[in-house]
């Protein structure tokens, strides 16, 4: 049932070509440079002129959410928020009519979540979800919504989901704009291109899961880790953060590559492997001086960036040169090479890949 993989976590993370194949499969069109989503068919006018969208989940899945903030803001024009479910539910949110909730969990079974989209429907807003599991609660009790079609996710930590998640979301952000006409034809063209070679590019960055297995072997007792990106990146260095964390107990922390200096650069010394997200080009001067930063601390600086992107590369320690795209596509991309360094990572600490300690596949609990 591996597949002859030794984890399903492997497994998951080298079926994401086939998986955000599936799930762009039928929905992009090249040709005419279109998006179908047909379940948001009924309600596409309503989120058209919806006044926010409000987007919940939690764990991995709210990282993809907060890299949708991204992806609305530019492509569609639309006020997003992203919130953690589990604090939603608990406050006294302000929600009308006019505003548009979108809950993702690949599970579909998360309490957290369900109490957050529950909350946004007793106001009236207009309920949306972006799920994994066919028919699952939160499936059932949107009023509208789009499967990811990742397959079944076995291994605690989210990967196919992810990619898939994320795919969805930039389908979203292209038809919405395409509606809201705030997005201009040859762009959209473009990035329907773009998403639709994303498949194949996967496969490229998993062609090199050896380079990424050795230089795991090099970071395998660091007691911390620190994980940095800016834009559509910063989620990536969370998640990154996550994946780390939850599969190999060691600490690892996320943060906009920005925020570096207003405190975590006080923790960078030879000890402190930093992992840069460096794959966006509007922002690529800024990282390179954030690596000019941390290097000047002999702080140890793995790149995830650009093939062409000579500059980094050799300021770089070690990098993993991922295939050239969208901005906005990139973490489709640059989230491989963190799923398969924590994974290593995990497997020579000795840890349960699939079952870390503590932790449950859907969290049912609130
Ligand atoms: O099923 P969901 O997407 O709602 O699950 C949300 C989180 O529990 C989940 O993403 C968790 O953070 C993963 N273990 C992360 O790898």
């Amino acid at each position: 049932e591996k597949g002859g993989y030794p984890h399903f976590m492997l497994k998951e993370i080298f079926e994401q070509p086939r998986a955000v194949a599936d799930c762009l499969r039928g929905r992009l069109n090249v040709e005419n440079h279109s998006v179908q989503l047909g379940g948001l068919t009924d309600v596409i006018d309503r989120l058209a002129a919806a006044d926010r969208l409000i987007i919940a989940g939690c764990g991995t899945s709210w990282h993809a959410g907060l890299v949708g903030e991204y992806l609305f803001e530019h492509l569609a024009r639309l006020p997003v928020e992203v919130e953690y479910a589990s604090e939603f539910r608990y406050r006294e949110p302000l929600i009308s009519e006019d505003d548009v909730m979108l809950v993702i969990s690949q599970s579909g079974e998360t309490a957290d979540t369900l109490a957050a989209l529950r909350t946004a429907k007793e106001h009236g807003a207009l309920a949306l979800g972006v799920c994994n599991v066919v028919g699952s609660t939160i499936a059932r009790d949107t009023d509208a919504g789009v499967y990811t079609h990742a397959g079944p996710e076995i291994g605690v930590a989210s990967t196919k989901a992810f990619t898939t998640q994320v795919s969805v979301l930039v389908m979203m952000a292209i038809l919405l704009g395409q509606k809201r006409g705030t997005i201009d034809k040859e762009y959209a063209a473009r990035l329907i291109r773009e998403l639709n070679d994303i498949p194949g590019k996967i496969e490229k960055i998993l062609d090199q899961s050896d380079s990424v297995k050795r230089m795991a072997e090099l970071f395998t007792y660091a007691p911390n880790f620190l994980y940095l990106g800016r834009t559509y990146n910063f989620p990536v260095a969370l998640e990154g953060a996550l994946k780390l964390k939850e599969i190999s107990y060691i600490h690892a922390e996320g943060y906009p590559a920005a925020e570096m200096k207003h405190g975590p650069i006080a923790l960078i010394d030879a000890m402190m492997p930093v992992v840069v997200i460096a794959a966006t080009d509007h922002t690529n001067d800024k990282m390179i001086s954030n690596i000019e930063e941390v290097k000047a601390r002999k702080g140890r600086i793995i790149a995830i960036t650009g093939a062409e992107n000579k500059e980094v590369i050799d300021l770089a320690e070690f990098s993993c040169p991922i295939p050239e795209t969208e901005d906005c596509l990139s973490p489709l991309l640059t989230s491989i090479p963190l799923q398969l360094l924590s994974y290593y990572i995990a497997v020579n600490r000795g840890c349960d890949v699939d079952q870390p300690r503590n932790l449950a596949k859907s969290v049912t609990v609130e």
